[in-house]
């Protein structure tokens, strides 16, 4: 019987593209599902956009967008890395799918079912101007211990101390900059403090499938103190309108706090792949057999192994099998990259700038291993590793042997391979199973070395055989077809193994040895008289100035002293769409009932005038300007205003924020211009 694996990574909050922290999941995970598709196993591997929560709909806001066609635009920028890096995800879906809103209020239904939701009435800051709850990070103040100003709603980054936002010192919003009022709402909580749910955790947690660090930190967040702090606490599980999230059943203008229905999401998006597919979803779900694990990052752990088993469990469905956990990548020992920020190197430049996806994959693959370390990422290394390992030992390998095959063979292995060659081929072989069972274990870095190893001793039996004194040779034709050929089925064997890290090159080498698609078992068989095909560059060697190039900031951001920093950079594709025009201002003339705007009236040599306002009317007495020239934006989308339609923009010159410096400088060109001449 197969092994019936489904797999998830983490969803990714749908507020921005991907920084190597999540390439570096997404590698792990799909080196490890490509490893169990060639061991035999059918799995699920599934992924999905983490739609909802606060954050988004104020970032949706900002962007002038609904929150659904935020997340849709984030969303469609997924294929761009996943396709990039080879990550062969099943399925993509999102957390506001249909699927996803039943099945977290179905989980919900259940658990209050059970008993195991409580409503209590809550007090928090509420701001009167945006008429919403504010989440803690949204509230700033001064610190309640040391009076640093500026700081968050839940902990100073001066003196450290860690409070409720309720404790600080003149709070404001963040989003209004209002001072927020406190008000109270009804809360639905999880009820996770009840002894069936500590209980069923604690078996959970601690009955060894976890890694120990993991298992060891959940038994910390287990102990109560002797001051009655400490232990599973209830969960507040709901948010109050507005939110952008799911409604909770029976209960107007609440919402599932966003961490409430992201794990749900693993479930709605296998749904989602299994209606597509016409199947039988929770069949399938059913089925003891079937292993349901979940890649993430160690610092979601705590979601992850209390409140999602929980939630499944008590809900009647089935739990994870495990929750594999990894550390945070780092760039150049730097930092632990930021959320918001996701510095380091960008993974869409990588891939602009020609470097090879499976590079990325075989330098994390090496530096990863099964338990919660962070790792590295480092230039040089990197170079080091790809350059003297993947290509010195491995790739070498083939390009040192095809050549004699298909000039002087035709192609054709040799099925002798005398004695040496036969015993090396073992050797190899026999290691399958180690290889196999540090690809299980979530070893890669020592599969890597296992491998790199194997190579050392082909490389080895290159050198004692040396082919290319054998062509030289008269009457040693045989040995070289030996020679050749066993470089050729070593060199299938370490493709096979490091398949699960290089599935793009192991298919090239497939079309080059034409064969089919390889699995582990296709290790221990012999290609015996086989002919291969012509071979062909398979990889190249990193640059180091490519690397260089990877750690230059794209945009340089140059900020004019005490003025606004340089917007990002644009194409001059861009900056055509943009159809600036001379205009001749026929007339000018204040707007009643606006302190701000004058009204234009402008010929851009169109044999019409068009009608516009602009905010200059601090700077400029309207007779001053009738009879000249400037600048108009001509291709803007007329703008209907109070005080009638404005058909374009004129260019002036201002300080970013008017009210500190003011100053405001209407753009005129030199003597001979013309209206309606184009400005490029
Ligand atoms: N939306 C939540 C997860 C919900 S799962 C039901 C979230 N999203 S995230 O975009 O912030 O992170 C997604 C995954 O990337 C998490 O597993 C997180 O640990 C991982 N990483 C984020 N930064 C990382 C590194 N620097 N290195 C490795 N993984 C990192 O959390
Ligand atoms: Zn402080």
């Amino acid at each position: 019987m197969p092994r019936k694996l489904f797999v998830t990574t983490a969803l990714p909050y749908a507020n921005a593209g991907f920084h190597i922290g999540h390439m570096m999941e997404y590698i792990q995970a799909d080196t490890w599902v490509r490893a169990q598709r060639m061991r035999g196993a059918e799995v699920n591997f599934v992924c999905a956009d983490d739609a909802h929560g606060a954050p988004i709909m104020i970032a949706a806001e900002k962007a002038g967008k609904t929150p659904q066609q935020f997340v849709a635009d984030i969303a469609a920028g997924r294929p761009q890395y996943l396709n990039g890096f080879h990550i062969a995800f099943d399925n993509w879906h999102s957390t506001d799918g249909p699927e996803n809103h039943r099945l977290a209020q179905d989980i919900y239904l259940a658990l209050r079912k059970n008993e195991l939701i409580d409503v209590r009435a809550i007090e928090q800051f509420f701001d009167p101007v945006k008429g919403m709850f504010l989440p803690d990070r949204y509230i700033k103040g001064e610190c309640p211990k040391c009076g640093a100003k500026d700081q968050y709603g839940d902990s100073c980054e001066n003196c450290g101390a860690v409070y409720a936002p309720t404790d600080l010192k003149n709070p404001y919003s963040a989003l209004s900059g209002a001072a927020p009022v406190r008000k109270t709402s009804e809360h639905y909580f999880f009820r996770l403090s009840d002894p069936r749910c500590v209980s069923f955790l604690e078996q959970w947690t601690q009955d060894g499938k976890l890694q120990p660090e993991v298992g060891n930190k959940i038994r910390e967040w287990f102990t109560k103190n002797e001051d009655g702090t400490g232990g599973l606490g209830d969960w507040d599980i709901s948010r109050d309108a507005p939110y952008f999230g799911i409604e909770i059943p029976d209960a107007p203008g609440k919402y599932f706090y966003v961490w409430l229905d992201a794990p749900v999401g693993y479930l709605a998006s296998l749904k989602n792949l299994f209606d597509k597919r016409g199947a039988d979803m929770e069949a399938y779900l059913a089925d003891p057999a079937v292993e349901q694990v979940h890649f993430i990052g160690k610092d979601i752990v705590y979601f992850h192994t209390l409140f999602w088993p929980a939630m499944l469990h008590f809900s009647g469905r089935k739990v994870p099998n495990n929750v594999f956990v990894h550390g945070f990548i780092t760039v150049n020992g730097g930092e632990k990259m930021s959320k918001s920020r996701g510095t380091g190197i960008s993974p869409l430049r990588y891939l602009e700038l020609g470097l090879n996806p499976e590079w990325l994959r075989y330098y994390i693959a090496a530096k990863l291993n099964a338990r919660v370390e962070d790792i590295d990422f480092n230039p040089d290394d990197f170079v080091a590793r790809v350059n003297s390992d993947l290509i010195g030992k491995y790739i070498n390998i083939a390009s040192r042997a095809a050549g004699f095959l298909s000039k002087r063979f035709g192609g054709k292995l040799s099925a002798d391979l005398g004695v040496e060659g036969r015993v090396l081929l073992d050797t190899l072989r026999a290691h399958r199973a180690t290889v196999e069972e540090l690809y299980e274990e979530r070893e890669f870095g020592k599969a890597v070395r296992e491998i790199m190893q194997l190579a050392d001793r082909v490389n080895e039996y290159v050198d004692q055989h040396k082919p290319w004194e054998l062509a030289k040779k008269e009457g040693q034709d045989a040995a070289l077809h030996d020679v050749c050929s066993v470089c050729i089925e070593a060199f299938r064997v370490l493709t096979i193994y490091l398949k699960p890290i290089l599935p793009a090159l192991a298919a090239q080498v497939e079309t080059f040895l034409k064969v089919p698609p390889m699995d582990f078992a296709d290790a221990s068989r012999a290609l015996g008289h086989h002919a291969i095909g012509a071979y062909q560059h398979l990889m190249q060697r990193v640059d180091a100035q490519q690397m260089d190039a990877l750690f230059e900031p794209p945009a340089p951001v140059m900020v004019v002293p005490g003025g606004e920093p340089i917007a990002a950079e644009i194409g001059i594709d861009d900056f055509a769409k943009v159809d600036l025009r001379i205009a001749k201002i026929v007339n000018a003339e204040l707007v009643e009932g606006s302190d701000k705007l004058l009204r234009l009236t402008l010929d851009a040599g169109e044999g019409r005038t068009r009608n516009v306002f602009s905010g200059i009317r601090s700077a400029y007495k309207p007779e001053d300007l009738v009879g000249k020239l400037t600048v108009l934006v001509a291709n803007l989308a007329p703008r209907k205003m109070k005080f009638g339609i404005s058909e374009g923009m004129v260019l002036a010159a201002s300080h970013g924020d008017g009210k500190a410096q003011p100053g405001l400088y209407l753009l005129e060109p030199h003597p001979g211009a013309q209206p309606g001449l184009r400005v490029r």
